[in-house]
């Protein structure tokens, strides 16, 4: 869908940094104690879409999460330090990058644990996609990701459309 001719407003990545912090509970551990990575997951979605917000300023739907690997065990009675902001804005999708930490405060060691890619989009009251303000790098930093996420937008869509491809080939399964 293109927006072109509209004049929408700009942003900066700074707009939409944003930052979460759980102190983690057996409630959110496996048998060993260790963080599930379902509920990891659900941090990064929350702290993914809050950066979504601040930059879009309307409803926003998580369209993707792009692979995680989990580098470390998170333990109960850690601290996990997520971090998000806008990596790139495009018509009606945003990409938005999200760090995960990890704080022993006994220990008092602090290591990074995961990296995610998620893409929201912005949408409507009725659920219908809408264009989002674009986006303007300003640091050295915010540049490099801007780059990178036109790159990762490109695989994306080819994965979808390879995907529609072998879905389109299969047989409906009954149930
Ligand atoms: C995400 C969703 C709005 C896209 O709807 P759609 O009809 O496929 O919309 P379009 O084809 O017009 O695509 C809209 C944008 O989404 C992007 N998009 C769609 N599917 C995507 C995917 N799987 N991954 C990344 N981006 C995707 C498109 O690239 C497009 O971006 P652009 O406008 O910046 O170019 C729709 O699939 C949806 O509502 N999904 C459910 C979302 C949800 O419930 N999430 C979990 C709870 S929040």
């Amino acid at each position: 869908m293109e927006f072109s001719g509209q004049s929408l407003p700009v942003r900066s990545v700074r707009e939409s940094r944003s930052e979460m912090t759980e102190l983690i509970l057996p409630n959110d551990t496996n048998t060993l104690g260790n963080l599930l990575g379902g509920r990891l997951m659900h941090f990064i979605d929350l702290v993914g879409a809050m950066a979504a917000y601040r930059h879009a300023r309307t409803h926003v739907v998580t369209a993707s999460m792009d692979h995680i690997d989990f580098i470390a065990p998170v333990h109960v009675g850690d601290l996990l330090i997520l971090k998000s902001s806008l990596n790139r804005a495009f018509n009606t999708s945003m990409e938005v990058g999200v760090k995960v930490w990890v704080e022993n405060t006994v220990a008092g060691t602090y290591r990074h644990v995961g990296s995610a890619y998620l893409t929201f989009v912005a949408v409507d009251a009725r659920g219908r996609s809408v264009p989002v303000a674009q986006l303007v790098p300003e640091t050295d930093e915010d540049k490099r990701r801007y780059e990178d996420a036109i790159r990762r937008r490109e695989l994306r869509k080819l994965e979808l459309e390879r995907k529609k491809q072998a879905r389109a080939a299969t047989p409906e399964a009954r149930v």
